[in-house]
């Protein structure tokens, strides 16, 4: 006998048993100082008995009076005060006790979280994080109500669709950007908490550039083409073996270039709309990239290995850039950028040629970058120094 569809029963939805039987054989069976705590509490409350023992300063950094600077209270401000500011080469705390709180007497009872494994300040520092997270704060802007979307023109079709690739590309690009610090984001102790913050902005920030290139595209027209060349550079900074490295490959390299994309709007972005997108990028990507070659610096000058840890860095970098070539030479990307700047797709020739100025600068400017990080690749970039199109002819 044949059932009808709308007869049939829904499948069950998904259940976790496994899970859960690990959750609870962990928390009845393998740790016992939550349940020793728990004792001693109820012990306490059935006394009627206070402890008040939060009260006691012995051990505490108390009696402080932070003061703000002109900015306001900053993290730079809090951290002058002694105990309160001094970040760790190597973090020791892997549970949520705030650096400066009474914390010593209680670690034996406490939890130790096995995600937390970046646990070197050298691996995540940069000097100049609190003030780019300062900036990130004080420069955020809306999406939704900062852009003059009611006055957004219509193109003609090969401009218009230039521009919606353009904007597909960006947005396949912005899902990285923030799934690489999200990745990491959670690994990195509390004792760095200010690059935990900071990351946290870089992570609203490109939620916010996804957001604002996927709505550009679907205000003319919709989304083009994905490309294999660009997931295979962003499977290749997701992977990356370490923060430093992915951070490299993500702040210095790729977003290096997505900022000379954005410098070049003026040429790129044919409506003063888009010339608002990317100037609002812009000053974004800029915070970016300067937090990735300053990591980048304060890892290669804090190593106690320098020369092997540089020879490391360009071990990573000889595979590392060439995947990233891969999404650099993409017609998705090339095409719709030389369309742009040439103004139409009858003058896409001439539109190479500004690609070739782009390229040029992109890569001045990387190894530039390198450089000033204490990373020497002008001998050793894979990456042409020219652009390679139509070398031959
Ligand atoms: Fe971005
Ligand atoms: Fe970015």
């Amino acid at each position: 006998m044949s059932v009808r569809i709308h007869e049939m029963n829904p499948l069950p939805a998904a259940l976790h048993e496994q899970e859960l039987a690990g959750y609870e054989a962990a928390y009845r069976n393998h740790y016992q100082a939550w349940a020793e705590v728990l004792a001693r509490n109820v012990e306490a409350i059935r006394r009627g008995s206070y402890s008040l023992h939060w009260m006691e300063t012995g051990e505490a950094r108390w009696g402080k009076r932070a003061k703000p600077s002109s900015r306001g209270m900053t993290y730079a401000d809090i951290n002058r005060i002694r105990g309160y500011g001094d970040l760790p080469e190597q973090a020791t705390w892997f549970n949520f006790a705030p650096r400066g709180a009474v914390r010593d007497r209680y670690r034996d009872d406490m939890p130790v979280i096995g995600d937390y494994t970046v646990t070197d300040k050298n691996e995540l520092w940069a000097e100049n994080v609190i003030t780019l997270y300062e900036e990130a704060k004080a420069r955020k802007w809306n999406a939704t109500r900062d852009i003059p979307w009611d006055e957004v023109e219509a193109l003609p079709e090969d401009l218009e669709k230039a521009t919606a690739q353009l904007c597909t590309f960006l947005t396949e690009v912005e899902f990285v950007a923030g799934d690489f610090p999200a990745k990491w984001l959670y690994r990195i102790p509390q004792d760095f908490l200010e690059v935990k913050s900071f990351l946290a902005t870089q992570l609203m920030d490109e939620a916010r550039h996804q957001e604002v290139f996927r709505k550009r595209a679907l205000s003319c027209g919709g989304l083009l083409h994905a490309a294999p060349g660009f997931e295979w550079a962003l499977a290749a900074i997701l992977e990356a073996p370490t923060h430093t490295m992915g951070t490299f490959l993500l702040n210095v390299l790729g977003e290096g270039l997505v900022l000379s994309i954005f410098r070049s709007g003026e040429m790129i972005a044919k409506t003063h709309v888009d010339k608002e997108i990317f100037r609002r990028c812009l000053q974004d990507e800029a915070r970016h990239v300067s937090y990735g070659v300053m990591e980048l610096k304060s890892y290669i000058a804090g190593h106690p290995q320098r020369e092997a840890a540089i020879e490391e860095l360009h071990r990573f970098c000889d595979v590392g850039e060439q995947v990233i070539l891969t999404a650099f030479t993409e017609p998705a990307l090339i095409e719709p950028l030389a369309v742009l700047l040439g103004g139409g797709l009858k003058y896409i020739d001439q539109g190479m040629e500004g690609i070739r100025h782009v390229w040029t600068m992109f890569i001045n400017e990387y190894l530039q970058r390198c450089e000033c990080a204490g990373f020497d690749r002008r001998t050793r970039c894979t990456i042409p120094l020219e652009f390679p199109w139509g070398a031959a002819a």
